[in-house]
């Protein structure tokens, strides 16, 4: 199913470059979306988080030219922009997708990467604002692009950080590292334990056939460049300072709990407390979680993703009602009916939820959850399942 998906996606790539620029491409790159399995709003934290890249990817078709500008069709939003080839350019203060491709340019060439003028079009189908880093994978498509062209290798961890570094300028969202990480890193048939602040990926595999990922979009588009996300940053920084670490990876449960006073009196203490707490509640659970998939040990892996949902909808306050509807429907079909746990996954405010399956009942729980969410919310939700796939790269 998903090699027809990224066959249908290539070919289209490759006859819409030929329909706007004649011939085939010289050069063609794919970078996937993600999924967090559990570790949410853990990353700027310095904490850890486990995703897996998608099935779904941002592919790039090029071939350069003898222009001194860069020409690129993005079929997703159906326009051509030009792209000025130089490392120091002053990012625009409307953000679109013209944004992240100029960035991941600037940033590319800052780094060495001697760009030549070129033809590209671009084609995703990681949903886009559904919380699946539809924006990661277009960065580091286009980075893959530039080393490509530019005859550079920047390394996989410094391009996701550069990477990063383009949705901090050029896009004006300061996500954490998370999402760069794993399009770039992500290995086929293994989830990612990222510990955001050493930097060093654990490579976990996850090829049990007999579990399946789940990704429900609840069609609730999320927009993370709101004030939102900066504000749980700040808060989570702040309880950090009170409580003297630097980030807050660095307090443990026990330490956050004996501190709760000091946090509690602060200005705007509760808040703080209850901020700090869910980062520093889902470490523990997203360590527990590796461990317990190391083991196919499901009934602990499902136990911590609902407890990391309710933390992010009481504590963290990043859920809707919508996407809590899809995490209750799962959980009121539970382990018996084929469900292993559920929750909202990435920055929240809308997209997706990550349910773990039973692959034998994909297509039951599936119908429940589409009929269901419909009832409840009147909305459609869009179903699909996919395996752990490949990070960026060169087709
Ligand atoms: C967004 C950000 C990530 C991470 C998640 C929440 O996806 O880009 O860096 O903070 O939200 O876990």
């Amino acid at each position: 199913m998903s090699d027809r998906l990224f066959e249908e996606l290539l070919e289209e790539t490759k006859r819409l470059f030929n329909e706007k620029y004649g011939g085939a491409p010289q050069v063609v790159v794919a970078a996937p979306g993600r999924v967090n399995l559990i570790g949410e709003h853990t990353d700027y934290n310095g904490g850890f988080v486990f995703p897996m890249a998608i099935e779904r990817c941002t592919i790039i078709a090029a071939s350069p030219t003898t222009a001194s500008s860069a020409t690129i069709f993005s079929n997703n939003m159906n326009a051509t922009s030009d792209f000025i080839l130089k490392g120091d350019v002053t990012p625009s203060n409307e953000v679109d997708w013209t944004s992240y491709v100029q960035g991941a340019i600037s940033f590319s060439i800052k780094k060495g990467a001697k760009v030549p003028g070129f033809n590209a079009v671009i084609n995703s189908n990681v949903p886009l604002g559904g919380g699946l880093s539809s924006s990661a994978s277009l960065e580091v498509a286009v980075a893959t692009l530039m080393e490509e062209l530019g005859g550079v290798s920047f390394g996989k961890v410094e391009k996701a950080l550069m990477c990063q570094q383009v949705e901090h300028v050029f896009a004006k969202m300061t996500c954490g590292i998370m999402d760069q990480f794993i399009s770039t890193l992500a290995e086929k048939d293994y989830a990612m334990l990222l510990d955001c602040r050493s930097q060093k990926p654990e490579m976990i595999p996850f090829v049990d056939p007999s579990v399946s990922v789940l990704i429900t979009n609840s069609n609730v588009k999320h927009q993370l460049t709101g004030s939102e996300y900066p504000e749980r940053r700040s808060c989570c920084e702040e309880a950090a300072r009170i409580l003297g670490v630097s980030l807050l990876r660095d307090v443990s449960l026990d330490a956050l709990l004996a501190s709760k006073e000091r946090l509690v009196g602060a200005d705007n203490g509760d808040l703080l407390f209850k901020r700090a707490f869910h980062a520093v509640s889902e470490d523990v659970r997203t360590l527990k979680t590796a461990e317990a998939l190391k083991v196919g040990d499901w009934e602990t892996v499902g136990a911590q993703m609902y407890a990391s949902h309710d933390s992010l909808r009481d504590n963290y306050e990043v859920s809707c009602p919508e996407i809590d509807a899809l995490v209750e429907i799962a959980r009121g079909i539970g382990m018996n009916g084929g469900v292993i746990g559920s929750r909202i996954t990435g920055g929240g405010f809308g997209g997706c939820t990550v349910s773990l399956v039973k692959t034998d009942k994909v297509d039951e729980i599936t119908q429940i959850l589409k009929k269901e969410y419909k009832r409840l919310v009147g909305k459609d939700a869009t179903i699909f399942s996919t395996r752990p796939a490949q990070g960026a790269r060169v087709l």
